[in-house]
């Protein structure tokens, strides 16, 4: 059979350079005649794109459904063998990392922003992922953006749309498609991690002492919550909210944090709920969140490598190492120490871990981010995470029969173990880029004459000291594929141990993002009541010198930041 593909004259768009997670930029940007197209063409100009088998999926934000139909279209004509499709293009992040592998896919293309909100004046994204379920790595974003450089011409085939609503296998052109349901796989997956028997019993068991709530901030992840807290564990319908996936996100900026998921933290802290949950718009990133228990990303993923045994994947199949992003704190370094698994550092970015991951080196891994993850997947996986807590939690309290075990207990039990690391973000979102520059310029100063070294900061509403011991730029070399990855972050450590970090944000898209992570480590002999302290108030020292030192807020004409976390 012959099809019509038709050549289209273009010209190349400045600026279309996938950042950390593809390309992001505001809807109209996209919707300029051809910017689209390009991007895509682009992408299969990349890739092994002959008979190729090719996902395609997303969180459902403004701007995806009209996307599929391009990518459906420029994929045909390039020569795409078989395209699988989540049923009205939807796919969370991670059921599509998992069925691009569990499918043997060439590859997948996700539309999303993440957790940037949607609509009509909102963000867009296009990302593409590699066969191994993950982001695709430097060597091949770098392509795309060449490709986008030079283009002259996209390819299209003309064929009528295919109707995305409808499950089941159509012929489109020379290729097929098959259009899946969303949810069933990933639910599949889950069910082989983790004790769903165990979970469930628990669950029924504390109806009314353990009540939970999971908030999809109306993002992707609705559906399979859905399907996971209503229908495989019998919780009523108050468990969910904000479940129904909406192109514009209802207006929430879907980010699960203790500023933008308020509709969470609201709930919980009105209703006593114990276990609360939120995941953000394509359905990676978590936050767990109980009444009166904030549970930090860092810690998170330490204490579900602690409790590795209480999950049946890693209890068959062992933890081979443990990992986390650089600015991340350092608790579950401890606990790899203690267990003895081998741990990383590497830079910001969840693609980093996946070369960890197929080496077979690492299984647990984390960042400060809210992306807590391991290696079933190539992507974070925010329901993943919130599943492992209450597997952990449905373990703990078997062995505890008249105590009920929650959060802060698993917490405060962590910290009298390994100590605690103190940690907070602070966000100064969308910041003149001049003055972000000037900030990264000025400790490069510091760093390259020595001037901060040795130098002693006191903190005016304590009186407390820290000296400086050293700064440095974080660099990378991949143990795997020995790549370098420069400029990560300026680290600024001190002679207790506590370190501040600054980085910009490699995900905003317009102006610059500057971050300031601050650490501080507490060991388990300080006592509960130290231990236990409000990270605000356990920080507020080491915040106040850090400010002071990188003279931040001069150079960013902020007084306070946009988000704390
Ligand atoms: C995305 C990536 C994460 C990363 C985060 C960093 O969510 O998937 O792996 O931690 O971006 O964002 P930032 O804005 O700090 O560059
Ligand atoms: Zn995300």
């Amino acid at each position: 059979m012959s099809f019509n593909i038709k050549e289209i004259p273009t010209n190349p768009f400045e600026g279309q350079k996938p950042g950390t997670s593809g390309l992001r930029k505001r809807v109209k940007v996209f919707q300029q005649e051809h910017y689209t197209e390009n991007f895509i063409q682009a992408i299969f100009d990349s890739i092994d794109v002959k008979n190729s088998t090719l996902v395609i999926g997303g969180d459902g934000r403004y701007f995806s459904p009209e996307t599929v139909q391009t990518i459906l279209k420029i994929g045909s004509a390039n020569g795409v063998g078989k395209f699988i499709v989540g049923k009205d293009s939807i796919l969370s992040t991670p059921a599509a990392s998992n069925i691009i592998r569990k499918y043997k896919a060439t590859g997948g293309i996700l539309l999303t922003a993440s957790h940037n909100p949607g609509g009509p004046n909102a963000d867009f994204g296009i990302k593409y992922n590699v066969s191994n379920g993950g982001p695709a790595p430097e060597n091949v974003t770098n392509q795309i953006y060449e490709k986008t450089k030079t283009i002259k011409s996209y390819k299209v085939i003309e064929a009528i749309p295919v109707d995305l609503s409808k499950i089941g296998e159509h012929t489109y052109g020379p290729s097929k498609v098959a259009v899946i349901d969303s949810v069933t796989d990933y639910i599949t997956l889950l069910e082989s991690i983790f004790d769903f028997p165990l979970i469930k019993k628990f669950l029924d068991e504390h109806e009314s002492d353990f009540p939970v709530l999971f908030d999809g901030l109306n993002g992707v992840t609705g559906p399979y919550a859905r399907a996971l807290f209503v229908n495989t564990f019998g919780l009523p319908e108050s468990s969910i909210q904000n479940c129904v996936p909406l192109p514009d996100f209802g207006g929430f900026h879907p980010d699960p944090n203790l500023t933008y998921a308020h509709t969470l933290v609201d709930a919980v802290e009105k209703n006593n709920i114990p276990f609360g949950a939120a995941s953000d718009g394509d359905g990676d990133r978590n936050m767990i969140y109980g009444k009166g228990a904030f549970v930090t990303p860092s810690d998170s993923v330490a204490i579900i490598a602690h409790w590795a045994d209480a999950i049946p994947y890693f209890k068959k199949g062992g933890v081979k190492g443990l990992a986390r992003s650089m600015p991340t704190s350092k608790a579950i370094d401890y606990v790899a120490k203690k267990k003895g698994f081998e741990y990383f550092e590497v830079p910001t970015g969840w693609k980093f871990f996946g070369n960890l991951m197929d080496a077979g080196r690492l299984s647990i891994c984390g960042e400060e981010s809210f992306g807590t993850g391991s290696d079933h997947i190539r992507e974070k996986d925010g329901l993943w995470a919130v599943i492992a807590w209450l597997n952990i939690i449905a373990s703990v309290n078997k062995d505890s029969p008249n105590k009920l075990i929650g959060i802060n207990d698993l917490l405060n039990e962590f910290y009298s173990i390994y100590g605690r690391s103190f940690f907070s973000r602070y966000d100064y979102e969308e910041v003149p880029s001049e003055g972000a520059n000037a900030l990264v310029a000025n400790l490069n100063e510091a760093l390259k004459t020595g001037s901060l070294d040795n130098t002693v900061y006191t903190a005016t509403s304590s009186s407390t000291s820290f000296t400086v011991s050293g700064l440095y730029d974080f660099e990378y070399k991949d143990p795997i594929d020995h790549s370098v990855s420069k400029n990560q972050g300026q680290v600024i450590t001190f002679t207790d141990g506590s370190r501040v970090v600054f980085r910009l944000s490699g995900t905003g898209s317009h102006g610059a993002t500057v971050r300031m992570y601050v650490e501080r480590y507490v060991a388990a002999d300080a006592g509960v009541a130290e231990l236990s302290k409000p990270a605000a108030e356990g920080l507020q020292s080491l915040i106040e010198v850090a400010l002071e030192l990188s003279k931040l807020k001069e150079f960013l004409g902020r007084e306070k930041p946009t988000v704390i976390t």
